[in-house]
């Protein structure tokens, strides 16, 4: 069964990558980032502060949080709610760098990833796939990229969605989760040895897709 781990930076380009690799390779995609970005909604809706382990930790355990399909496209519903939209706010990007640092927040997620990992053909994208949630899989790739130019492409997006930020605070918040990511206790993002290293600042996410197609079919025999 194929599965393809994807590490990375925030903005990198992970989750475009994953999601044209799925449907070259009709294998289903999980942008795991989006169930950390759920939990930290979470928090905040309960008014919980996602550096807070005790008050993560009263409802975590219960949390309704499911990853559906629509139409070829991950939804992510909370409490029965699609939040797919809402996770996606600049805001709720640190309250999802935050709350992961906390174990029993990634001993959760890890249980549901590796769950959906089990059951088909898949590709992964996130911060330890490479090293704890699909250790096992056959293709690892730790994709990044110049601080700048992923905060250029995350203006880029933000803008596009009427979001309200400035290129500076966004390179600052990049620089922020990148080292809140790197330097946690549990699982933190770093670069598995067997991972293939593809640095994207002047590549096109076509270009990254095929060198990954590449990877795939060479190893698959094709
Ligand atoms: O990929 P993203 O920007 O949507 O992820 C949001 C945050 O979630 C990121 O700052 C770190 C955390 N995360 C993680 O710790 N492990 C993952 N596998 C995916 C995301």
């Amino acid at each position: 069964m194929i599965n393809i781990a994807i590490d990375g930076p925030s903005s990198s380009g992970k989750s475009t990558v994953a999601k044209l690799l799925s449907k070259k390779l009709n294998i289903l995609y999980l942008d795991t980032g989006a169930m950390y970005r759920a939990c930290g909604l979470k928090a905040k809706r309960l008014g919980i502060s996602c550096l807070d382990e005790k008050g993560v930790a009263s409802f975590i355990g219960n949390i309704d949080l499911q990853v559906k399909y629509e139409n070829g496209a991950q939804h992510v519903y909370l409490d029965g709610e699609d939040v797919s939209n809402e996770i996606r706010k600049n805001e709720v990007s640190m309250l999802a760098s935050q709350i992961s640092s906390l174990s029993i927040v990634r001993e959760k997620m890890l249980e549901m990833q590796r769950e959906v990992a089990s059951k088909q053909p898949c590709v992964l994208d996130g911060r330890d796939i490479c090293m704890y949630v699909l250790p096992n899989a056959k293709y690892k790739f730790f994709m990044t990229a110049d601080a700048k130019i992923r905060a250029e492409r995350r203006y880029k997006e933000l803008l596009s969605k009427d979001q309200n930020v400035t290129f500076d605070d966004l390179l600052r918040e990049i620089n922020e989760r990148d080292y809140n990511d790197s330097h946690r206790a549990f699982a933190p993002l770093a670069i598995a040895p067997d991972a293939t290293v593809i640095d994207t600042t002047h590549l096109t996410a076509e270009q990254v897709v095929d060198i990954i197609v590449n990877e795939v079919n060479k190893g698959e025999g094709k």
